[in-house]
């Protein structure tokens, strides 16, 4: 057994502490931006390769507890560094305070440079030659953690399983402006009472067709991790994880397993797609062009061309498809990044206005960061789910039509 911390996104945590205790049947301890959980390496595998909500993974590889600095290069020397690096591979050490741990250590760089250099000087009196460091894509990342402990801090050094993060799909080239992150896109559906069985979905205002994208994977049980495990499996290299190249995966034989599961996703992915004979639909809509354009080739670099349908329409006059159950889950706007604010009371009030007039009996969902725009809705809501999008708190508004 392996303790490894799983993060996700602020506000997502009982998301992910349902879909860790899903795949592993195991319950996790969960804190702000994540979740703990003593685990095999196998079962963490599943988490990486299936979780929708989670952002890295990360193992638990030493803990001590320090009075000071000065504790910290000889006790890290302790460990056995030769499990995780090799002197070909580049390394980098990013270090994290908790608030008790930020009134008395101000400088992070120096703890990661106390740690690197433990790492280092380890390596040379054992070969006498070093990994280097690489500050943009290392093929180690480790991340150390100083957080109070009674008259003591203690110090955590973890390693980081995946490299890119989970969120990373690998279905977006180009950036429309203000897309939702993969994962918090998985987050706003799972929180929303969408029946993929019976529910048409519609985005009427899609942009690179997030939601669309991630609603699909939902809908049709596609392992978030799908396309890199094909491209993995096609290429016969396991090298975009991170935990890949590390000697301690190597050792415990867990490539083999990785690549089982691997080929599972890919097999899984073309029989679920090749099967999937839904009446309910995924449709899209944007009144902006290029952005339905970069919508097309992300579905299309998704695979999901025939699963899901986009075009060009205004989210004032979009209506359901008549006598069929729908819902609708979107994300406006909200002014930080994109439109500007006036003109975005008119479309918050009108777009509101045709909710009402053609979505009695549907469940509409909108995601917003601007309290103000959403009062603009004359709506009730029947939910509001606070939610993060990186720095903005936001809310996932419900509103019961039905
Ligand atoms: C915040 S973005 C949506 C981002 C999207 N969720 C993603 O992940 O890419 C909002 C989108 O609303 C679209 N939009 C603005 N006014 C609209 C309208 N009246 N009808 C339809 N779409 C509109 C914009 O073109 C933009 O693509």
């Amino acid at each position: 057994m392996n303790i490894f911390f799983i993060s996700c996104q602020k506000g997502n945590e009982p998301l992910l502490e349902q879909e860790v205790m899903n795949l592993t049947n195991k319950k996790p301890t969960t804190g702000i931006g994540g979740v703990e959980l003593n685990c095999s390496d196998n079962e963490i595998l599943d988490v990486i390769l299936n979780s929708r909500v989670a952002s890295r993974a990360l193992k638990l590889i030493k803990v001590f507890d320090i009075s000071n600095e000065k504790d910290i290069y000889a006790l890290a020397k302790q460990t056995n560094w030769d499990l995780y690096l090799t002197t070909e591979m580049t390394f980098k050490v990013e270090t994290i305070f908790d608030s008790v741990a930020k009134t008395q250590f101000k400088n992070s760089v120096y703890i990661s440079q106390l740690i690197k250099d433990s790492i280092v000087d380890s390596f040379k009196e054992l070969y006498s030659i070093r990994p280097n460091i690489n500050l943009t894509n290392p093929d180690v990342l480790f991340q150390v953690r100083l957080a109070g402990k009674h008259d003591k801090f203690s110090c955590t050094i973890s390693i980081d399983l995946t490299g890119s993060p989970m969120s990373n799909r690998g279905y977006r080239t180009k950036f429309a402006e203000a897309p939702l992150r993969e994962n918090l896109a998985a987050a706003i559906i799972l929180n929303t009472l969408w029946d993929p069985t019976k529910d048409h979905l519609i985005d009427p205002m899609c942009g690179s067709g997030t939601i669309l994208i991630e609603a699909a994977l939902i809908k049709y049980n596609i392992a978030p991790s799908y396309l890199h495990a094909i491209n993995a499996v096609n290429a016969n290299n396991f090298n975009y994880w991170s935990m890949s190249k590390q000697p301690w995966f190597k050792a415990n034989n867990l490539i083999e397993i990785l690549k089982e599961k691997l080929s599972l996703i890919q097999k899984s992915f073309i029989e679920n797609v090749k099967n999937s004979n839904s009446e309910s639909l995924i449709e899209g809509f944007d009144n902006d062009e290029k952005v339905l354009k970069i919508a097309n080739e992300s579905i299309s670099l998704a695979k999901l061309e025939n699963l899901i349908s986009i075009s060009s329409g205004d989210c004032r006059t979009v209506t359901p498809i008549p006598d069929e159950p729908c819902v609708i889950i979107t994300n406006p706007p909200y002014g930080e990044r994109l439109g500007q604010e006036s003109d975005l009371r008119i479309l918050y009030y009108e777009f509101g206005e045709n909710i009402k007039k053609n979505f009695k009996g549907h469940k509409v969902y909108i995601f917003t960061g601007n309290p103000d725009l959403r009062k603009k809705i004359s709506l009730q809501t029947s939910k509001r789910i606070p939610m993060y999008n990186g720095g903005i708190e936001c809310r996932l508004l419900e509103y019961k039509l039905w």
